[in-house]
């Protein structure tokens, strides 16, 4: 795990998303005082971004804040498909929930994919949102199986979909359901319609401000959330629209969520591109749909997706990527190439609503999996109904709090039995390289005065040494040389190469050693 991009690659030498490389984002201070707000959403992605704009529009004075920079998270890196046709999970709802629960799933996706026809309508936002028909197909035997028991689950829940042998572009398939009238669209273009209607009707936005987990409710049932620097957002509500939430609150999340990684290459096709979006059912996951880039058409081939910090050669999955795209359509060019991170939760379905009995004024949306834009965009609906005491028939389905045995039990032990083996191989991995022997642009765990630590030499031979304990709890970090971060193997915690965190559970920055004592 210790080159940079390879000389023979196409790839872009540095991972950028074409969505924020053509977006012009406004910037926000950072909270420097004490402040009072009706509701605070934590998190500025398509959730948070979407909450806070619905409270806006209902006339609650709402603080939107990010611990980075806005939709520089999983929402800036997303493929933004607009689907209910979520890979293999209607089968799996049917088992876990029963057919009514299973139904209400696709409804509230279906009710999300709706709501944004409308904003984009009522704003008249120029997203490049457009329908798309979706596909999920069969590419080997064993997956062929799986569709059809998916194919048996759509026909008992009556979701409009049908069954084909073909699919329209030149790849051969055992089998495909097609879900008609789906939809895709530059998710930055119409969030940054969002933020400026947030600002314009009363809200206030902060980014680079991190809350530092310490929260206290007073008597007058005022939440008090400290932030890093020390200073206090007041607020009557929160909302942690974070992936994993800021705040706890022994909702013991980090044993409930997984964090998982995958890739995208932009290609520019030498062949046309017959249209619709497309997931494979099997394994190594594949996914493709078209976007515009300066007027023309790229494509975005994504999947290879793989536990965050536990992968091998990053590059390699963006390498796979690339060939299957070439051999499907030819690339005449690759402009982008981006990874993103999702967190999925032990049955599949996002954890959205009230964090417990305990706390009714904490309000959780994560565990979207890879299906950010509906999920989404359906727990900042569902969570604007709770805050504002409406009913919202998808609470139960959602809730936090649920829990349901069969999967929940099996996938609990096998996460976490997984945390427990990451936490011991990192402690007895014994690591031989020096600072010393790394190369320009490389990155590696490395002995460094007696200890283990992770070191980067960027391309002019500077080094950056940071300890390599993962400040969450206590695991050891990876290097991700496509992404050139430190990745934590246990529950995803990244961190870029001078340890700044960039994606939690984690807080707190890995420590620094001197970045020249080596
Ligand atoms: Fe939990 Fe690193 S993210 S130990």
């Amino acid at each position: 795990m210790n080159s940079s991009v390879p000389p023979h690659s196409d790839l872009p030498r540095f991972p950028e998303s074409l969505w924020r490389s053509t977006t012009d984002l406004p910037t926000f201070d950072k909270l420097r005082e004490t402040i009072y707000t009706d509701v605070a959403v934590i998190g500025a992605g398509i959730s948070g971004i979407t909450t806070a704009y619905l409270l806006a529009k209902e006339g609650v004075r709402v603080t939107l804040v990010e611990m980075n920079r806005v939709l520089e998270g999983t929402t800036g890196y997303t493929t933004a498909k607009i689907t209910t046709q979520h890979g293999l999970i209607y089968d799996k709802l049917l088992h876990h929930f029963g057919e009514e629960q299973a139904r209400l799933y696709h409804d509230a996706n279906h009710e999300a994919m709706e709501f944004i026809w409308r904003t984009v309508g009522e704003h008249g936002i120029d997203c490049d949102l457009e329908k798309q028909d979706a596909y999920l197909y069969a590419d080997s035997d064993e997956s062929l199986k799986q569709l059809q028991k998916e194919w048996s689950a759509y026909e008992k829940l009556g979701l409009p979909g049908e069954w084909t042998e073909s699919i329209p572009i030149p790849l051969v398939v055992q089998g495909a359901i097609k879900m008609p009238d789906q939809a895709q669209f530059h998710p930055l273009h119409y969030l940054r319609t969002m933020l400026d209607y947030i600002l314009n009707h009363g809200g206030t936005i902060y980014e680079q401000t991190t809350l530092s987990g310490e929260l206290e409710q007073k008597e007058d049932g005022v939440l008090h959330l400290k932030t890093s620097d020390g200073y206090t957002l007041k607020c009557n509500q929160v909302v942690a629209a974070t992936h994993f939430p800021f705040y706890d609150g022994g909702g013991l999340f980090f044993s409930r969520l997984h964090a998982e990684r995958s890739y995208v290459v932009a290609i520019e096709p030498e062949t046309s591109y017959a249209g619709g979006m497309y997931i494979n059912a099997g394994s190594p996951s594949r996914s493709l749909r078209s976007a515009k880039l300066d007027g023309r058409d790229v494509i975005l081939v994504g999947g290879e997706n793989h536990k965050t910090g536990q992968g091998l050669c990053t590059i390699k999955y963006y390498e796979n990527l690339e060939l299957f795209g070439g051999e499907l359509l030819g690339a005449k060019r690759i402009p982008y190439r981006w990874s993103a991170q999702d967190l999925i939760t032990l049955d599949e379905v996002p954890y959205i609503g009230r964090l417990n009995d305990k706390h009714p004024n904490i309000y959780v949306a994560t565990g979207f999996g890879k299906w950010g834009m509906t999920n989404g965009t359906l727990s900042a609906l569902l969570i604007r109904d709770l805050i504002l005491n409406r009913d919202n028939r998808y609470a139960e389905l959602f809730s936090p709090s649920r829990f349901k045995a069969d999967p929940s039990i099996k996938n609990f032990v096998v996460q976490n039995a997984n945390v427990a083996k990451e936490l011991i191989a990192g402690k007895v991995d014994i690591i031989h390289r020096k600072a010393d022997d790394l190369q320009p642009d490389e990155g590696s765990l490395v002995q460094h005065l007696g200890k283990k630590a992770a070191a980067y030499k960027d391309k002019d031979g500077k080094l950056f040494i940071v300890d390599a304990t993962c400040t969450h709890m206590g695991c050891e970090v990876n290097w991700n040389e496509g992404e050139r971060t430190w990745d934590c193997p246990c529950h995803g915690s990244r961190y870029d190469h001078k340890g700044k965190v960039i994606e939690g559970p984690a807080t707190e920055p890995l420590k620094p050693y001197d970045s020249q004592q080596h």
